[in-house]
């Protein structure tokens, strides 16, 4: 065969494709309980990629992320997950997670008879880091003799959930709105904390779903995306954001189908 500088050009970019995609989530439907929640979503996440998913409530940005991850109950009725080149989609959650996956909660579970000090101890056993430190970063030490979540307020939760993520070290972390109820204080701890938490992971990539803008003063997206009715409807860059606080979701995508 004569190799052609066309060639050449087509073998480079597909060994690119490889190496950069860290996630493909390629036609992803999902039901709950039989009823169909997601339809037909792609999103590709790249290394060095900070993916915002956007959208009215109950569009189903928790589903995605649950689906992701594979959480029992959440049925995937058509597409698939690949995860650093394999394909996940019919992986348990467990198996997930042990390839670096890992999902911080919208609404953490509480835990009965667990103390907060147990469980970030367990985890870093596993993975090599420090419970202590991890507490002081989030400014949680005095919860860590708690039951998990129990009388938690709505900051310490997302605070404590954080640290769990932290605690797991992921490969590819996916955060379930993190900026959620909670102070600016607050949530300058928490995105600082993320942001470190990406810098130490290989591939520097994570999908975050938001409602808010205050996160982004502190984290930037790459791409950011529209869930709308269970379908992203497009993703776009950072300015999207803005613009989603000017015009609200459904004019931004009655515009946005005009000029496609
Ligand atoms: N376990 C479940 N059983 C039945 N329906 C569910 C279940 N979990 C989610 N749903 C439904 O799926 C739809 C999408 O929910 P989801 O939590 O994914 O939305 P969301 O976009 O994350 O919303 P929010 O911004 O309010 O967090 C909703 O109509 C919700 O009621
Ligand atoms: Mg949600």
């Amino acid at each position: 065969m004569v190799i052609s500088p066309k060639h050449i050009f087509y073998e480079v970019s597909a060994v690119k494709l490889v190496v950069e995609i860290v996630l493909k989530v390629r036609d992803l439907s999902v039901a709950i309980s039989g009823r169909v929640i997601i339809r037909n979503n792609n999103v590709f996440v790249e290394r060095n990629s900070v993916v915002f998913l956007l959208g009215p409530n109950g569009s189903g940005k928790s589903t995605f992320l649950k689906a992701i991850i594979g959480y029992p109950g959440v049925e995937v009725i058509s597409g698939n997950i690949v995860f650093e080149g394999e394909d996940i989609t019919g992986k348990p959650m467990e198996y997930r997670v042990s390839k670096g996956l890992t999902l911080a909660h919208q609404t953490p579970p509480k835990l009965t008879g667990v103390r907060m000090r147990q469980l970030l101890e367990a985890l870093c056993k596993k993975t090599g880091c420090d419970p202590i430190e991890i507490a002081s970063v989030l400014e949680i030490k005095h919860l860590l003799d708690r039951e998990f979540g129990k009388g938690f307020s709505g900051g310490e939760l997302k605070r404590a959930e954080i640290a769990m993520l932290l605690a797991q070290k992921p490969k590819l972390p996916l955060i379930d709105e993190p900026d959620s109820g909670v102070d600016v204080d607050s949530i300058e701890i928490i995105a600082s904390a993320i942001k470190k938490l990406i810098s130490e992971t290989p591939y520097k990539s994570t999908i975050i779903v938001t409602h808010s803008a205050q996160i982004s003063k502190y984290i930037k997206p790459t791409l950011t995306c529209i869930m709308v009715s269970g379908e992203i409807k497009f993703c776009g860059g950072p300015e999207l954001l803005s613009e989603v606080f000017i015009h609200g979701f459904r004019e931004l995508v009655r515009e946005n189908k005009r000029e496609g």
